[in-house]
């Protein structure tokens, strides 16, 4: 049958990536991380030094913005890998560094026209998952399948815990649950598409769910709409 497209949206650290990867993988679609994408922006303001403390420069981001550009490359580990301006950033867009930053970069009206305007024509040849925040509301109001992940905070900020400390990062429990609360709040109350669920979207809430029962709900979910 034809191709879909299938927007995976929800709050911070939910395992949006991880759903979205294992299910594009079972369908044989495209998976793209458009958090990647803001992260990429992010680490790039960082790298050009456009912060004073938690003040963004956002005038000289929109200057140099033209002479940005973001890729997902298959790289030796057989996995997707985000680079920005041709080099591999997939690890340096996942610190707390980064994502202490991220937030208030994707408030940004010029940033996010150009992800859309990027998303959007990744999606053009349809089987694709693609799981952000606006997928469903904004990027592509037209998926068949759309998805509003989340979980209870708590369960969310230990998941995320673990995942830092298995990578030897030392941030505290509750620094790493203030940071996807705050983010959380921002991405949810900033002026242009504000993390929402999308009305027809259908809402899995995974904190009583092991990867593998929630992979299962929704790839019996896709099957439902291909
Ligand atoms: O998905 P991830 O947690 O990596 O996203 C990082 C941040 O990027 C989010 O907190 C949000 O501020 C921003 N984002 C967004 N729109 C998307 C995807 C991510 O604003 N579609």
């Amino acid at each position: 049958s034809d191709k879909i497209i299938i927007a995976i949206d929800g709050h911070s650290s939910c395992g949006k990536s991880t759903m979205a990867k294992a299910l594009a993988q079972a369908l044989n679609y495209t998976y793209i991380d458009t958090g990647a994408m803001y992260r990429a922006v992010t680490l790039f303001s960082l790298q050009e030094n456009l912060w004073q403390g938690d003040i963004l420069d956002a005038d000289a981001l929109c200057c140099k913005l033209p002479s940005l550009s973001i890729s997902f490359e298959r790289t030796e580990d057989g996995e997707l890998h985000t680079f920005l301006n041709g080099k591999d950033v997939e690890k340096e867009i996942r610190t707390m560094e980064v994502s202490g930053h991220v937030s208030p970069v994707s408030t940004l009206g010029f940033v996010r026209e150009a992800m859309v305007a990027q998303q959007q024509a990744m999606g053009q040849q349809k089987g694709i998952v693609m799981d952000g925040r606006d997928i469903g509301t904004t990027v592509f109001p037209q998926a068949e399948l759309k998805v509003f992940v989340t979980a209870r905070p708590e369960v969310r900020a230990m998941r995320r815990y673990k995942e830092l400390q298995e990578k030897g990062d030392k941030t505290s429990f509750e620094t790493v649950l203030a940071n996807l609360t705050e983010r959380d709040r921002i991405d949810s109350t900033r002026a242009i598409s504000p993390l929402a669920k999308a009305v027809d979207a259908r809402i899995l809430d995974n904190s009583t769910l092991s990867i593998e029962e929630q992979n299962q709900l929704l790839l019996s979910w896709a099957n439902e709409v291909i």
